[in-house]
């Protein structure tokens, strides 16, 4: 019993003291890896979970009804679960090949390097999501002060708390702030800002006039000669085979081409960064 009794003790002794280690590692927050791709990941999920429940039905109509209700309930939950599934797991190589590559430690470095931006700026990451790309801006520009925006709808959340959150856990909240704003209506005055970068996100903008309208108000908010960098998937036939349900949503170089040339900056830098799939990494200056 008493044996038990201290071996009880050191158990607790034990515990205690590793959690005050946990603690002492990491200060002001528990969490010691920022988060990027969990929050987008969740209308997936959904889709994923209405995919299995298809499948479920599916197996159900085949072992319990009989004639013509056996087939329809095979057919359209059958659909159901191919579809559901389609789109969950599509998410897999959209995160492997598109938004981690995308917030990349070099990506951005390497941009800015090559058009020789540096210094004390003020920046946009506009349509942040969960602050990846906001976050290795602010990396690759040591002495910027980068403002994430989003509107905060569904695939980033509905608040800025874990792009927040990231930042403070890679060490750049001092420069970094997140605000909820749309890329249509930039909270800031016209010429004041030296850097935009917008990380797929005019794709996700309905129409060419809207898209058009971003375009412009990205314009009134730079300053002459400031920079303006948009990353987009390219859709091609290797996209369509990875991710045949973003085919519609991607658009091809040449679109982005036209649609940025018309935009009226002065200069349009077109860099093709391919991994598996076509990247459009397009810099233009006011
Ligand atoms: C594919 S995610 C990319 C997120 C982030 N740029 C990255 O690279 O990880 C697109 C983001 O754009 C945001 N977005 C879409 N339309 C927007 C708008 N009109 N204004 C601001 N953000 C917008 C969405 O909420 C979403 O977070």
């Amino acid at each position: 019993m008493e044996i038990k009794q201290k071996l009880k003790i050191r158990r607790c002794q034990m515990m205690i003291k590793r959690t005050r280690q946990t603690r002492n590692e990491s200060p002001g927050t528990t969490e010691k890896k920022p988060r990027y791709g969990f929050i987008a990941i969740r209308p997936f999920l959904t889709i994923g979970i209405v995919g299995v429940a298809g499948w479920m039905v599916a197996i159900t109509g085949i072992l319990r009804l009989e004639g013509l209700g056996r087939w329809v309930t095979l057919t359209v939950a059958g659909m159901i679960g191919i579809i559901g599934t389609w789109v969950a797991v599509s998410y897999i190589p959209l995160y492997f090949l598109v938004l981690r590559p995308r917030g990349n430690e070099n990506f951005w470095a390497n941009q800015f390097t090559k058009h020789g931006i540096s210094g004390k700026l003020v920046a946009i990451d506009a349509g942040c999501g969960t602050g990846q790309v906001t976050i290795e801006v602010a990396k690759a520009l040591p002495d910027a002060h980068v403002t994430g925006i989003d509107i905060f709808k569904g695939m980033s959340g509905t608040s800025p708390g874990q792009p927040t959150r990231n930042a403070k856990i890679e060490g750049v909240s001092d420069r970094v702030t997140f605000k909820k704003g749309n890329l249509l209506d930039l909270p800031f005055p016209d010429n004041s800002v030296d850097v935009v970068t917008v990380g797929s996100v005019l794709h996700e903008i309905d129409s060419d006039e809207n898209r058009k309208a971003a375009l412009e108000e990205i314009k009134r908010v730079l300053k002459p000669g400031g920079y303006f960098f948009t990353v987009e998937l390219l859709r091609d036939w290797r996209m369509i085979l990875a991710m045949l349900v973003f085919a519609p949503v991607w658009k091809t170089g040449k679109y982005w081409k036209e649609l940025l040339l018309n935009a009226g900056y002065s200069s349009l830098d077109v860099g093709l960064e391919t991994r598996m799939l076509n990247m459009g990494v397009y810099c233009m200056q006011k």
